[in-house]
């Protein structure tokens, strides 16, 4: 064996899922939102969250050697990140998606080899349950929690949309498959004179409403019912979709994109923003992990290249084709009618 070669790289990505799952329980056990009140000693740590003895040391001190946690003179708090991402009383509490892969992803990638082999799904559906939707879309609190999970992880790409995308060129825009509106009060906060609001299935609007409200927006935003595979999209200015492509087959996603360019105006643009893969398909692995999420959750979905989506917006129609990166692995496409 050369000496120059090293298996640290292969061995600390095959045993990630150790410091992944660690992570995850932590944020299932409330760790950061209990040092959110106060730093505290093992012991009263261990007592709260109603640890055994045997692991507790070791666990909170894998969290301080992972960098989420900090260990002062005996005291555990949380890192500046943990404190304000995962304290669950804080309103900048992003760890409702991590909560849904603790509870759902973290079991059904299990089953990853046997997805690559049949190209079925591995989530409830395997099962004979509801699929990821039906599944979130029956119980008020998973719907709730789902919505939230998706405002947390679109925040950053959302804040750069509503800066990068030349709205004062617009004045409508509609978001298809909102969710709580993440997107829409974004551009709403920074544009002023932009109106529109959310295309989204039936059961969103009340959980839409009430974030809306709370930028004091319910005037200049409104909730459009829908469902994109049976109704026509609303007319707008711009149309967004943000992670929607991605859950559906080539087809659907043509349709939808057929749909969007029947929608606006001449000189309107459609945003379809994604974690896209990069042209060459060798750089951007969370756009790639996130297309192996897309075959464990979905019949069809998968995530796609700039290029690709150029393509199927130029066969729609579409004039001109751009592509901005937004933040870390997510970027927009820009097509205009
Ligand atoms: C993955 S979430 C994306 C949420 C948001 N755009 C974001 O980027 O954070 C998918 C959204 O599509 C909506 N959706 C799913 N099926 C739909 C349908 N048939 N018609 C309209 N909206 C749908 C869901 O309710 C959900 O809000």
């Amino acid at each position: 064996m050369k000496d120059s070669l090293k298996p640290d790289h292969i061995m600390q990505l095959g045993l990630g899922f150790w410091g992944s799952k660690t992570l995850l329980s932590a944020i299932e056990l409330d760790v950061f939102t209990h040092l959110g009140e106060k730093p505290l000693m093992l012991d009263s740590l261990k007592e709260r969250l109603d640890l055994h003895g045997r692991s507790a040391h070791d666990f909170f001190d894998a969290l301080v050697a992972l960098g989420l946690l900090h260990k002062n003179d005996g005291h555990y708090s949380n890192t500046p990140e943990t404190g304000h991402f995962l304290n669950k009383s804080k309103p900048s509490y992003i760890g409702g998606m991590l909560e849904m892969a603790n509870h759902r992803l973290y079991r059904f990638w299990g089953d990853l080899t046997e997805g690559l082999k049949t190209g079925q799904p591995q989530n409830e559906m395997k099962h004979g349950e509801p699929g990821l939707f039906e599944a979130i879309y029956s119980d008020p609190n998973k719907l709730e929690g789902f919505l939230k999970a998706m405002t947390g992880l679109s925040m950053a790409a959302n804040v750069e949309v509503a800066r990068k995308f030349p709205f004062d060129n617009y004045q409508t825009h509609i978001d298809i498959g909102g969710a709580q509106g993440g997107l829409p009060v974004q551009v709403a906060l920074v544009h002023p004179h932009i109106t529109g609001g959310n295309f989204d299935l039936p059961v969103v609007q009340p959980v839409f409403e009430e974030y809306v409200q709370s930028f004091h927006l319910q005037d200049r935003l409104k909730f459009v019912p829908g469902n994109f595979f049976e109704d026509d999209l609303p007319r707008a200015d711009v149309i967004s979709m943000g992670h929607i492509l991605h859950d559906w087959n080539q087809e659907e996603k043509e349709m939808l994109i057929g749909k969007a360019y029947d929608a606006l105006p001449k000189g309107g643009a459609l945003i379809v923003l994604e974690a896209l893969i990069d042209d060459a398909r060798r750089e951007n692995a969370f756009g790639l992990l996130m297309s192996l999420n897309m075959l464990i959750e979905t019949p069809g979905g998968f995530d796609f290249t700039g290029a690709d989506c150029c393509g199927w917006m130029k066969k729609a129609g579409f004039k001109k084709t751009e592509v901005v990166h937004l933040v870390g692995p997510d970027s927009m496409v820009i097509g205009i009618k």
